[in-house]
């Protein structure tokens, strides 16, 4: 894929919609400064939420702006998505495994759709116009939310679907025990929660030698509270486009025509 520069042929807005387990929000977006031109509309994740209806409900929010009908839209779902199709489910439907998104979604929209991994998404958004802007060389952006998702970005691209939330560090799935949810599940103070991050963080920055680790997730607004009680080598930073990043990224990576294949 072509790698992360916010200077380029490519259109300079599309429409980012961001897939979660309990809302879905799109707004278009301005690519040449990576912020939303409008305000964002949310709207409740149905229950249950299977492709049919998350993708009515993502029909309904296109539809709720007045947009060009060749505007390149993206899509971000909380699963691996390889060439479209998601390959397992987040805190989402189960018989979204084996669906093609773009697809799905294109059909309910009648729009040419791109869709992406949420942490991929936000990670691209991340080093366009974020806090690894600029950086050469392996930046890794993880996102701290119900699950850990994980976006590695080398010298600018993306390397998809690293799914680094799911290592099984001491027995456990990882994000079992490191995610914001398992902090709010265990009412862990944050001197507890850093304790297992610097288990996790310590793990990931063995096995890949990053440049730089970038924390995204709606926790990472709080990021004095825990990022300075980490360890680490490898110099790590709060994310800085917070809630817009999923949205930014996958307008980004559509605007590009870009399918990870
Ligand atoms: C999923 C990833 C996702 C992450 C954050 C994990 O449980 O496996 O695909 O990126 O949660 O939503």
């Amino acid at each position: 894929m072509t790698p992360a520069t916010s200077t380029s042929d490519h259109p300079t807005r599309a429409f980012g919609i961001d897939i979660g387990g309990s809302g879905i929000k799109g707004a278009p977006v301005d690519l040449v400064v990576g912020e939303l031109s409008a305000d964002r509309v949310r709207i409740p994740t149905p229950s249950p939420s299977t492709p049919a209806a998350v993708a009515a409900t993502v029909a309904e929010l296109v539809d709720s702006f007045d947009l060009p009908h060749d505007l390149p839209i993206g899509v971000t779902f909380p699963a691996v998505i390889q060439h479209g199709v998601a390959r397992s489910a987040a805190n989402v439907d189960d018989s979204w495994i084996g669906t093609d998104v773009t697809e799905v979604v294109a059909s309910a929209t009648g729009r040419v759709v791109h869709a992406y991994n949420d942490a991929d998404a936000a990670g691209y958004a991340e080093t366009l116009y974020g806090a690894a802007r600029g950086h050469s060389g392996v930046v890794l952006v993880v996102t701290l939310g119900t699950g850990i998702g994980s976006a590695l970005v080398v010298d600018g691209t993306l390397v998809p679907n690293t799914e680094l939330g799911h290592l099984e560090i001491d027995g456990h799935d990882a994000e079992s025990r490191a995610a914001d949810s398992a902090r709010e599940r265990d009412d862990l103070d944050w001197a507890q929660w850093a304790k297992r991050l610097q288990r996790y963080f310590r793990v990931v920055e063995d096995l890949l030698w990053p440049d730089l680790i970038v924390v995204g997730g709606g926790v990472s607004k709080k990021h004095q509270n825990f990022l300075p009680l980490l360890d680490l080598r490898t110099p790590i930073v709060p994310a800085e486009l917070r809630n817009a990043a999923g949205i930014v990224g996958a307008a980004a990576l559509a605007a590009r025509g870009t399918s990870l294949h």
